[in-house]
């Protein structure tokens, strides 16, 4: 199939343009590389330099090529940040999703495939979390994701377009072949700062509390490795060929890791000590986020491969250690 991948030069995104390549599609990458990198696209996938924001360049974009699928990766991600600037968050995130599945619609895109978060959830009011689980976002990051899912929906409806939502948990490791060599600029989450803080990129690491309600006290998540979202992304094209019918599933591994497990297995694998700090729970942070991926594996066949925690930190470990 022709795939437009929208943010393929990012992490997840490069990842997944990497797995679609390997299974036989043609692709081609739109970014407007704010968080992507060059380094980390392929010469196999054409590139056009263009921003999500530029309606025109995005139709020049997608007249040109003609993709029968999209897969939607261009996104604000910074929880934090979306609860104190949510304009940027309403302009790139809403106003640019409804530029590309307005542009997908007038270029006669099929097949959609959108990144969306396990932060539509909110707090967990039970665990596992299933795709039937309460919506209750409790930042606007998470909000913007589900609002996404909401106009996807009312364009399947009206326009026939069918998509998958991708409901991402803690997406975390690099490449395990390798050929991702370009590390995230500005990472936010607790992996690479672990490594940030093994090679002395940053002085310590900042353990946000001990005092949750899980067996170290430390918070506790579901990482899923990079390489098994990408394929996620494979799979649900296939998916929807075979059914045409839109559906919204979680990616996660129903595994549990806490942050005190993460820094151990570093040190285990880094041969090196994480320098920590115990400080205050994180505004917004909860004990443990668990999902259920029953549906991913009954409906797509999907079974994370990579995404044991030794796995994780190895792969991220490699990356870090080539950037030296
Ligand atoms: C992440 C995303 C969120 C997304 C969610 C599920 C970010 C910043 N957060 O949230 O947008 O919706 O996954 O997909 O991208 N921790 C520390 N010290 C640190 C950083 C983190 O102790 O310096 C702890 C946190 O308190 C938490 C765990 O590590 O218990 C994971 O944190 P993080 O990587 O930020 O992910 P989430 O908060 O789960």
């Amino acid at each position: 199939m022709k795939i437009a991948v929208i943010g393929g030069a990012g992490y997840i995104g490069s990842h997944t343009v990497r797995e679609l390549l390997d299974c036989g599609h043609e692709v081609a990458v739109f970014d407007n590389l704010s968080s992507g990198l060059t380094q980390n696209l392929f010469p196999e996938a054409s590139f056009f330099k263009g921003d999500i924001l530029n309606v025109a360049s995005l139709h020049q974009f997608l007249s040109d090529f003609k993709p029968q699928g999209i897969v939607h990766l261009a996104a604000f991600k910074a929880a934090g940040e979306s609860m104190i600037a949510p304009e940027k968050y309403s302009v790139n995130n809403i106003t640019g999703s409804l530029n590309i599945i307005n542009e997908a619609v007038a270029c006669g895109v099929s097949y959609f495939v959108f990144s969306s978060s396990a932060a539509v959830y909110g707090t967990p009011e039970y665990m596992p979390i299933d795709e039937n689980h309460p919506i209750n976002p409790e930042n606007y990051y998470g909000y913007t994701k589900f609002a996404i899912e909401g106009f996807l929906s009312w364009y399947d409806k009206l326009k026939g377009m069918k998509f998958a939502a991708l409901r991402y948990f803690n997406a975390a490791g690099y490449d395990v072949q390798g050929r991702i060599t370009g590390l995230e600029k500005n990472p936010a989450n607790l992996i690479p700062l672990v490594m940030e803080a093994i090679t002395g990129k940053r002085a310590e690491l900042l353990v946000f509390g001990n005092d949750y309600n899980t067996p170290d006290g430390t918070g506790v998540r579901d990482y899923v490795h990079v390489n098994d979202l990408a394929i996620g992304h494979s799979m649900a094209f296939d998916q929807l060929q075979k059914t045409n019918e839109s559906f919204i599933v979680n990616l996660g591994v129903q595994q549990g890791t806490s942050v005190l497990d993460v820094i151990k297995a570093a040190e285990k694998i880094s041969g090196k000590k994480v320098p920590y700090r115990i400080v205050e729970r994180r505004l917004g942070d909860t004990d443990s986020v668990i999902a259920d991926p029953t549906k991913a594996s009954k409906s797509m066949g999907w079974k994370a491969k990579y995404s044991d925690l030794d796995t994780l930190i190895k792969t991220t470990w490699h990356a870090y250690e080539a950037n030296k």
